[in-house]
C-alpha cells in the first residue's frame, strides 16, 4: 500500500471507528458486530504500526496504552471554572427567583440533573481533543488527559473542526459499575469507595491510564467554557450544541418560565432519582438566555445565574441487633450488621455491610450501637456513623473470629490487605460463592439457581464444583426443596443452554481474581480460546492495552493451578464451549470450507478462522477434493503442495480479505 493510500485508508478507519463509538457509547444504539469492530481496530492498529508517521493523538488506537505518569502535571484554566450556591428547599429557590427578577425582569430557567460525579474541563483545538483537567481550585486542576481518554463516550473529535472549545462537564460512574467494583475490591481485599463519585474520582486520579481505563467511567457535558467559532444564545442551545459536536448530554432537562414549576420538577426528582442509572445529589438552574446571565454576573465564586438546589441526604437511624461475618469467594470475611428493618432510598434494609475489622475500629462500631445508614451508590447499605449521644455502655465489642465459621480454618490477614481471609483451600463457603458467582447473570447467567439452590446441590453430594452442574439430570433435581418437575426440567435446560453462552462470560465465570466482567471480554476478543489464554504467560498478557501487572499475574497463577486445569477440562468434556463465539457477520463464506497453512503477514491463524467461520464458512485442517480455497501465507509447506496437487484455489492473505468486502 502506497503512504497515500495508508493515510486515507488510516482517515477512513478513523472517522468508522469513531462513529460506532458514538453510536455504542453515547446514543447506545451500536450498529456493527463486536467482531467487525474489532476488525476494523486492529485494521487501523496495523496500518499505524507499519506507518508510525500517521500516527495522531486523536486516533481510537490512543485511548488506552499511555504510560503510567510519575505525577500529574497542573493545568491552568483560562477561565475560573466558577462553583454553584446551593439552595435546600423552595423558600431559597424563591430568593433566587427573586434577586434575579430585579435584574432581568421575566425570565426562563433550564433545569437539569446535578451529575453526581467529577467535574472536568476539556479543550479541542480545531475539533481535536487535547486536554482534559480536574477543577482543582478552579484556577488551576490536574491534568488527566491520559485518563479522560479512557472514557470512551468522550469524544476525542468534534462534528465541527472548531478553532476552539472548552466544555465542563462531569465524570461519573454508572450504580452498576461501582456496585461491581465494590464487590471486586472486597474480594481482593482492597478498600472499597464510599460512593460513586469516589469510585470516579479515584478511578480519574490513577497515575496509571490502564487502571481508569478498567473503571467503566461515563460523561455527561452540561456547560461551554469558552469557545471560537461557534456561539450560542441560551443555555438550552448550549446543550443542543454539545450533542451536536458528538458529547454525551442528560436529555432529561427542562425550560420552565415559572419558579414555582421549577420548584416543582426539583422536587418531584427527590424520588425519582432513584430509578437513574447513575447517582444524581441536586438539580441545577441555569437562566437560560446568555444575555440575561451576563447582565447578572457572577461573584468571586459563583454565577449568579445559577443554583444548585441540593436534596436532602437519605440517611436513615436504626439498631444494630447484631453483627455476623460473611464469607466470600475468594475467602475475605466481610463483617455485616444486623439492623432493625428501616426503610432508605426506597426500599427496606436489613443489613448492612461493615466492610473490614478496620471500618468498625474507626467508626467504633458496636452491637446494640444506634447507627445512621444510607445507600452506597443508591444500592448497598453501610452504616455513616454512630450515634454516640444513644449509647447506654451495655453495647457490645464485635470481635473478628480467629477461625472461619464456615470451615474452622485458620483467619489469616495478609500484609497491606485490609481484608481478613479464611485459608482453608476446601472452604464450603468458598466453593459455594465460587459456584454462586460462575452462574450470575454476567457470569455464566442460569436462570432458576439461587444461593438456596446450590446449597441444597452441595449438601446433598450432587455437585462440589460448579463442572458437575453439567452432569445433573431432572431426575437428581426433583428431590429438592421446592423443586417440582417442571422446574427440575427448566433448570436443566438452562444449565444445557449456558455451554453456548460464549468466551467472554466463561472467563469472568471462573473467578479469577482482578478478571472482571469488561476483563473478561477483553481476554475472550484477543485469545479467542480458553486454551490460548491458558497458555499465555505474564508477557503476552501485559501487552494487551488494559491489562496490567496484577491482573496479568493472577491469570497466569490461576492456570498454574492443576485443579483450574482439571476444572477447565471437566468443562470441555460436559460441551461447554471455549471459543469466542463469532457473531455472523455476513454470508460472503457461506458453504465454503476454508484451509489456512503458512504464515500470514496481518492476523494470526486463530483469528482468520475466527473471520471465517463469522462469515459463514468452516475452517478445516487438511486439504481435499472439498476444500473451496487454500489460504497460503509465508512458508507454507506440505498443504500448498496438495493444493497444488488437487487443484484448489490458492489464496493470499490480501484475496481472503477483499473476499469478506
Ligand atoms: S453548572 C458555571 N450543571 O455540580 C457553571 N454543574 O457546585 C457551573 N454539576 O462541581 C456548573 N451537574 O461540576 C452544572 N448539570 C450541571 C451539573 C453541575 C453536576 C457539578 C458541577 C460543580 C457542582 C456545583
Amino acid at each position: 500500500m502506497s503512504q497515500e493510500d495508508a493515510t486515507k485508508r488510516c482517515t477512513e478507519l478513523r472517522r468508522a471507528i469513531e462513529a460506532h463509538n458514538y453510536n455504542y457509547y453515547v446514543l447506545d444504539e451500536p450498529n456493527i458486530s463486536d467482531a467487525k469492530y474489532d476488525q476494523l481496530m486492529r485494521e487501523l492498529q496495523q496500518l499505524e504500526a507499519e506507518y508510525p508517521q500517521l500516527l495522531t493523538a486523536d486516533s481510537p488506537t490512543q485511548r488506552v496504552g499511555g504510560m503510567p505518569l510519575k505525577e500529574f502535571g497542573t493545568v491552568h484554566h483560562t477561565v475560573p471554572l466558577l462553583s454553584l450556591g446551593n439552595a435546600f428547599d423552595a423558600a431559597d429557590l424563591r430568593d433566587f427567583d427573586r434577586r434575579v427578577r430585579e435584574v432581568v425582569g421575566a425570565v426562563e430557567y433550564v433545569v437539569e440533573l446535578k451529575i453526581d460525579g467529577l467535574t472536568v474541563a476539556l479543550t479541542y483545538i480545531d475539533g481535536v481533543f487535547t486536554q482534559a483537567a480536574t477543577r482543582g481550585d478552579g484556577v488551576t486542576g490536574e491534568d488527566i488527559t491520559q485518563n479522560m481518554k479512557t472514557v470512551h463516550s468522550m469524544p476525542l473529535r468534534l462534528k465541527h473542526a472548531l478553532p476552539r472549545l472548552e466544555v465542563r462537564g462531569e465524570a461519573y460512574m454508572p450504580k452498576h459499575s461501582f456496585v461491581k467494583l465494590n464487590q471486586e475490591r472486597e474480594e481482593n481485599g482492597e478498600a472499597t469507595f464510599a460512593n460513586p463519585r469516589n469510585a470516579a474520582a479515584g478511578s480519574l486520579r490513577q497515575l496509571d491510564p490502564k487502571v481508569t481505563a478498567q473503571r467503566s467511567l461515563k460523561l455527561f457535558t452540561y456547560n461551554i467554557i469558552s469557545q471560537a467559532g461557534a456561539s450560542v444564545a441560551s443555555q438550552s442551545e448550549a446543550l443542543r450544541f454539545l450533542a451536536e459536536q458528538g458529547f454525551t448530554v442528560n436529555d432529561q432537562f427542562k425550560v420552565f418560565n415559572d419558579i414555582e414549576l421549577v420548584i416543582a420538577e426539583c422536587l418531584a426528582w427527590v424520588d425519582k432519582r432513584h430509578e437513574l442509572p447513575f447517582e444524581i445529589d441536586g438539580m441545577v438552574i441555569k437562566v437560560n438566555k446568555v444575555r440575561d446571565q451576563e447582565e447578572l454576573g457572577e461573584t468571586a465564586k459563583s454565577p449568579r445565574w445559577a443554583i444548585a438546589f441540593k436534596f436532602p441526604a437519605q440517611q436513615e437511624e436504626t439498631q444494630i441487633e447484631d453483627i455476623f461475618v460473611r464469607v466470600g469467594r475468594t475467602g475475605v470475611l466481610t463483617p455485616t450488621a444486623v439492623l432493625t428493618p428501616v426503610k432508605v432510598a426506597g426500599s427496606t434494609v436489613s443489613r448492612a455491610t461493615l466492610h473490614n475489622s478496620d471500618i468498625i475500629r474507626e467508626k467504633d462500631i458496636r452491637i446494640g450501637d444506634y447507627v445512621l445508614i444510607q445507600k452506597a451508590g443508591d444500592v448497598i447499605p453501610e452504616v455513616v456513623e454512630v450515634v454516640l449521644a444513644k449509647r447506654t455502655g451495655a453495647e457490645k465489642m464485635f470481635v473478628m473470629p480467629t477461625t472461619c465459621p464456615e470451615c474452622h480454618a485458620a483467619v489469616v490477614r495478609l500484609d497491606n490487605e485490609a481484608a481478613h481471609r479464611c485459608t482453608g483451600v476446601f472452604c464450603p463457603a468458598k466453593q459455594r460463592e465460587g459456584i454462586i458467582h460462575f452462574v450470575s447473570r454476567d457470569a455464566m447467567n442460569i436462570d432458576g439457581l439461587g444461593p438456596a439452590v446450590v446449597n441444597q446441590l452441595l449438601e446433598s453430594g450432587l455437585i462440589t464444583t460448579a463442572a458437575d452442574l453439567y452432569t445433573l439430570k431432572v431426575a437428581d433435581l426433583v428431590g429438592l426443596e421446592r423443586m417440582g418437575q417442571k422446574s427440575a426440567e427448566n433448570l436443566v435446560a438452562a444449565i444445557s443452554a449456558s455451554k453456548q453462552r460464549g468466551l467472554a462470560p466463561l472467563i469472568f465465570a471462573l473467578g479469577i481474581r482482578h478478571v472482571g466482567a469488561r476483563a473478561g471480554k477483553l481476554l475472550a476478543d484477543h485469545f479467542k480460546a480458553m486454551e490460548a489464554l491458558r497458555e499465555a504467560d505474564e508477557t503476552a498478557l501485559l501487552a494487551i492495552g488494559e491489562v496490567g501487572p496484577a491482573m496479568a499475574q493472577s491469570i497466569v497463577a490461576y492456570f498454574a493451578q492443576p485443579a483450574s486445569r482439571e476444572f477447565i477440562a471437566k468443562l470441555s468434556a460436559a460441551g461447554v464451549k471455549l471459543t469466542q463465539e463469532s457473531k455472523l457477520q455476513s454470508q460472503a463464506l457461506a458453504g465454503m470450507t476454508i484451509v489456512i497453512t503458512g504464515t500470514l503477514e496481518r492476523f494470526g491463524r486463530k483469528e482468520i478462522e475466527a473471520m471465517v467461520e463469522a462469515h459463514g464458512g468452516k475452517p478445516s485442517g487438511s486439504v481435499s477434493k472439498k476444500t473451496n480455497y487454500v489460504l497460503a501465507g509465508e512458508n507454507a509447506g506440505s498443504k500448498l503442495d496438495k493444493a497444488r496437487a488437487l487443484g484448489v484455489p490458492i489464496i493470499s492473505e490480501a484475496e481472503f480479505l477483499a473476499m469478506l468486502e
